[in-house]
């Protein structure tokens, strides 16, 4: 069976969203919709599998969910066209993920190097939510059997998990899955990440080697979407170089971390490559690069910010776009859950 194409992507609301996770992923959300039926889910449920000192506690898990629905929105998802919902609100994720608990090995699990950082030595008292992450994140895509999976690099582990999960799904159930109807014996596609945002890793500002993250203890090494244009700036300036001038050419950025990191920021937010930057700014001084760099991340992410800020200003309406959302994405879920009690075997009511 030939499966529809079908985008599913999802993101935490952990609060502080940056340029990393815009040009890294939300920008490729955007540019789905012209080819892809969507599907943009604020993965509440993912976002408390550890400590409450990580997500805030129940206040701020609100607000953070209405914030990652503004910057969609504010980004240029359209929510009519295509569905915008929080995870929470769907209870087949939960239901999926049991099943697909019951497929999965625990030696997948262990394999994760995502676990691994996140659990850090302590594994004892990591919660089992968030040994169990990646398999929610496998119900959460294949809820909705979706074929393409826009994420960052740092998924791609997980997103083979889903396709192994998927693949003995339809391995284990093959009879059941044709005596129900398919008769190639495949329920779930193999979905397929797509790591092709136009930066897929932006790093840190203070540190070329680090990735850009919301958890990093100084806020000047990132630049987040709700900056205002004076921070943003500010953060550009103070931004760590090296005291050689702009290489040329794209091969002098190797072995110059924080030099390529800029160039590549400059190069994703004004669609053009590297070597394009490196031709106009090339021998030149960082002074004058950072000017130009500054005033283009004003003018690409102050409007989203500005639109943020409106949005989250009226949670009743943010709210009213998830409950819709969230109506839509059930009504696809109820079908794949009713068919894959059918192919386990479970009894429900006809
Ligand atoms: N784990 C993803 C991240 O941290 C978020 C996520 C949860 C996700 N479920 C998903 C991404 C399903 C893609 C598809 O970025």
């Amino acid at each position: 069976m030939p499966f529809v194409e079908r985008v599913f992507s999802g993101v935490q609301p952990t609060g502080n969203l940056h340029l990393g996770n815009y040009l890294g992923a939300i920008v490729n959300f955007v540019k789905m919709q012209e080819t892809h039926n969507c599907i943009y889910c604020v993965v509440d449920m993912h976002a408390i599998t550890q400590g409450l000192d990580v997500w805030g506690g129940p206040a701020e898990l609100a607000r953070n969910t209405r914030e990652v629905t503004a910057a969609f929105i504010a980004s240029g998802i359209d929510p009519k066209k295509h569905i915008v919902f929080n995870q929470s609100q769907v209870s087949g994720h939960a239901e999926l993920a049991w099943i697909f608990n019951c497929v999965a090995r625990m030696g997948w699990l262990g394999r994760m190097t995502q676990f691994k950082e996140k659990a850090g030595k302590d594994r004892e008292n990591a919660s089992v939510g968030l040994f169990d992450y990646p398999v929610l994140m496998a119900a959460d895509i294949l809820l909705y059997r979706a074929t393409h999976v826009p994420v960052g690099e740092d998924q791609k582990q997980h997103l083979e998990l889903s396709r192994d999960i998927a693949q003995k799904f339809n391995n284990d159930f093959g009879d059941s899955i044709r005596s129900h109807g398919a008769n190639d014996g495949l329920f779930f596609p193999l979905p397929e990440p797509l790591i092709t945002g136009p930066a897929t890793r932006v790093m840190s500002l203070r540190d070329g080697t680090k990735k850009m993250s919301k958890s990093d203890a100084s806020d000047n090494s990132r630049i987040n979407l709700t900056d205002d244009a004076d921070t943003i700036a500010q953060k550009i300036r103070k931004a760590k170089t090296d005291p050689e001038p702009l290489p040329s050419e794209e091969k002098g950025l190797e072995a110059r971390p924080e030099a390529d990191n800029l160039v590549g920021i400059f190069a994703a937010l004004s669609d053009r490559s590297k070597a394009d930057v490196l031709r106009e700014f090339g021998g030149g001084q960082f002074s004058s690069f950072k000017n130009a760099l500054a005033e283009l991340c004003v003018t690409k992410l102050a409007p989203i910010a500005g639109e943020m800020k409106r949005l989250v200003s009226d949670p009743g309406h943010i709210d009213s776009i998830l409950n819709e959302g969230s109506d839509r994405a059930r009504a696809i879920a109820q079908e794949t859950m009713n068919r894959s009690k059918d192919i386990v075997g479970f009894i429900r009511r006809r």
